[in-house]
């Protein structure tokens, strides 16, 4: 049976290591006898250029007619000043509602051979396993924006089942895994934040009893993934908290490059994205490293199509290409040599034959 997964490089770098997650796609189909198509679909500026509109309806066809979607990066300075409603982000966004993946699962585990590539002191980094679970489609990115000459707007709101339901899906990932669910809010100063903490302390004891529960504020917990990173199982918060912090939790890894994410719903449909942007500065130079938008793909063949042997076989390829040394500019040491996208891909889909 064909299964079709839906391909959306975007942007910049987007393309680049798309390219090659769809390579490991292909050899996965190979070596495991399976038949996937990969219809590929234009968003972000990309869709913007080619048909004015960053979500166009091609796209939306394509991925309503597949098993899962796979995301490059969308954005580009070459966008900086369209409205606001048909920025590349927008699409991203509009994407991400049509598809109602509303938890978005951020795993954090520095690579083993790569511990000396993190900013962070390799003592702090030993048995750091982190799975932040970021709300994706409420909040203030979604909210009401308004913009005069002289003043903006943009609004948060969080209803309690939408808090409900990424609780459920943070607490069953604790449960097969730790046990320990970090809830990170503003509950201080934000009323968004004290329903968000409120419903936590509603639902988890009723829900997940053998769940340890942790509340930190946010600002505190940006600091607490630095100093005390290993600490941390499964880290449950809103749309924009997640987003900011995940960036600086990818530090633990040593790379953004290395961070893949699968977006779920209560379906199987997932959307699946490396944490990474488009990196105007590097795209179109063979420098990007494709290792998130690969794991990326495993994240998918894992969640969406329940291959976990095949996921398995991906993530342990990476493993195999990072041994033996393969490194991209962002994870090589000084002085160490770098290969190119490309090559980094190939290595790995030969690593996987
Ligand atoms: C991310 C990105 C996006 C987000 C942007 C490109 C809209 O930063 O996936 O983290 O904010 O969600
Ligand atoms: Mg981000």
């Amino acid at each position: 049976m064909k299964t079709t997964i839906a391909i959306l490089p975007g942007d910049g770098i987007g393309t680049e290591v798309t390219r090659e997650a769809v390579k490991i796609l292909d050899a996965v189909a190979q070596k495991f006898g399976h038949e996937f198509d990969l219809p590929e679909g234009l968003v972000g500026g990309a869709g913007l250029d080619a048909e004015n509109n960053p979500f166009p309806q091609s796209a939306a066809d394509i991925c309503a007619g597949s098993a899962a979607v796979l995301l490059g990066a969308v954005g580009g300075p070459k966008w900086d000043d369209v409205p606001t409603e048909s920025r590349p982000e927008r699409g991203l966004l509009r994407l991400r509602a049509a598809l109602n993946v509303f938890a978005n699962l951020r795993p954090v585990a520095p690579h083993p051979v790569l511990t000396g590539t993190s900013p962070i002191r390799a003592d702090l980094l030993e048995g750091v396993d982190i799975m932040v679970v970021r709300e994706l489609t409420g909040g203030i990115y979604f909210g009401k924006k308004e913009r005069t000459a002289d003043s903006a707007t943009d609004v948060c709101t969080y209803t309690r089942s939408e808090i409900e339901r990424v609780l459920r899906i943070a607490g069953k990932l604790a449960t097969g895994r730790r046990g320990k669910v970090t809830s990170v809010d503003k509950s201080n100063v934000l009323e968004t934040s004290r329903l968000w903490r409120e419903v936590t302390n509603e639902l988890m004891p009723v829900e997940f009893p053998d769940i340890e529960v942790e509340h930190l504020l946010v600002d505190a917990a940006a600091m607490h993934l630095l100093s005390r990173p290993a600490d941390f199982d499964v880290i449950v918060t809103e749309n924009m908290f997640g987003d900011i912090l995940t960036d600086e939790a990818s530090m633990l890894a040593g790379s953004m490059g290395m961070l893949p994410s699968a977006s779920l719903n209560d379906g199987t449909v997932g959307l699946y994205e490396p944490i990474h942007g488009s990196a105007p500065d590097i795209a179109g130079q063979d420098k990007a490293n494709p290792c998130a938008a690969i794991l990326s793909a495993a994240m998918l063949l894992r969640h969406s199509l329940n291959l976990e042997e095949e996921a398995k076989a991906v993530e342990d390829a990476v493993t195999h290409a990072l041994r033996d040394g393969l490194r991209t500019a962002d994870i090589a040491a000084a002085g160490e040599p770098a290969v190119g996208t490309a090559d980094m891909g190939s290595t790995i889909a030969a690593a996987l034959a």
